[in-house]
């Protein structure tokens, strides 16, 4: 594995490895890697988990994190992401972890000579958070054959639910979407469930973030009629199935997607979801980096 940009690029024992190793790492097996090794984490885009955990995970295998802030660095005055990157290689930089606007941003940076990790393109992919995920639905079922996951919400902006949908799909779960109509995709139109059948069937519920920021939200969305028709609250985790759990990949609009005191309740399992990634990225890191692993 030399990069890791889509799901799409790996296989199902790739996938399986990386949660095994994870989940190895999360019981405290590991150690620093030899060597001075050091990553710059480039992200065009705002994040709290994903940056932080990579710099947590940086941090607990012994690389380096080099400090970048793109507002004050020199794409400001026009460098592309490609001089960004051959600037970072130049300097000494063993891999890049970046985060990007665009969908498929990587297609220009096939001249990189070191490893790329997609931390989020646009609303293609977002690999590390499907594979964060897969663990967390792992740590509970250990198996992925037969199980009904429904992911909700916000589908036609959502890299998460592109990455989680494919991967899932290849690993033998059955997945489904719901959330408004308006809001899916040619993908996620012909297994669509209306959201109570959909809590009512289902393994995992995976909700998804109304991004307000790509969307263009009507004036006449209220957070309460949006929790009313496709969010989780009180009466709905009352039908969920006896074991079946609450996802979501974060940041939460506590009281949309799901009622505020739902979030850190019995059936969610959103902050492991947040513990996991630190772990599932030194697995990613750990294999990219360690060549002999
Ligand atoms: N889930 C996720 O990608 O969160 P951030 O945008 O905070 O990184």
């Amino acid at each position: 594995m030399n990069h890791l940009l889509s799901m799409t690029h790996l296989s199902e024992s790739e996938i399986l490895s990386l949660i095994h190793r994870a989940i190895e790492m999360k019981k405290g097996d590991y150690s620093k890697l030899h060597g001075e090794l050091s990553i710059a984490n480039l992200f065009f885009e705002n994040s709290t988990r994903t940056k932080t955990s990579f710099e947590m995970a940086e941090f607990k295998l012994g690389i380096h994190s080099i400090p970048f802030d793109a507002s004050k660095s020199s794409v400001i005055k026009g460098e592309t992401l490609y001089d960004t990157c051959k600037t970072m290689e130049a300097l000494g930089c063993d891999a890049l972890v970046i985060r990007h606007e665009d969908n498929e941003y990587y297609n220009e940076l096939e001249d990189i000579n070191i490893p790329v990790i997609n931390g989020g393109d646009g609303s293609g992919s977002h690999p590390t958070q499907s594979l964060l995920d897969l663990m967390t639905i792992y740590e509970q079922f250990e198996t992925f054959k037969g199980l009904k996951v429904a992911i909700a919400g916000d589908i036609s902006h959502s890299r998460v639910a592109h990455s989680n949908g494919e991967a899932l799909t290849a690993l033998g779960a059955e997945v489904f979407y719901s959330g408004p109509r308006e809001w899916q995709d040619e993908s996620s139109d012909s297994r669509y469930l209306d959201f109570d059948t959909a809590v009512e069937t289902c393994d995992v519920i995976m909700l998804l973030r109304v991004q307000h920021e790509r969307h263009m939200v009507s004036k006449e969305f209220s957070k309460e009629g949006y929790n009313k028709e496709y969010g989780m609250n009180d009466s709905r985790v009352k039908k969920m199935k006896q074991g079946a759990v609450i996802m979501h990949p974060a940041p939460v609009n506590r009281g949309v997607e799901i009622e505020d005191h739902l979030v850190e309740s019995e059936k969610s399992v959103i902050f492991k979801q947040m513990e996991n990634g630190v772990f599932m990225r030194m697995s990613i890191l750990e294999k990219i980096l360690k060549k002999d692993v």
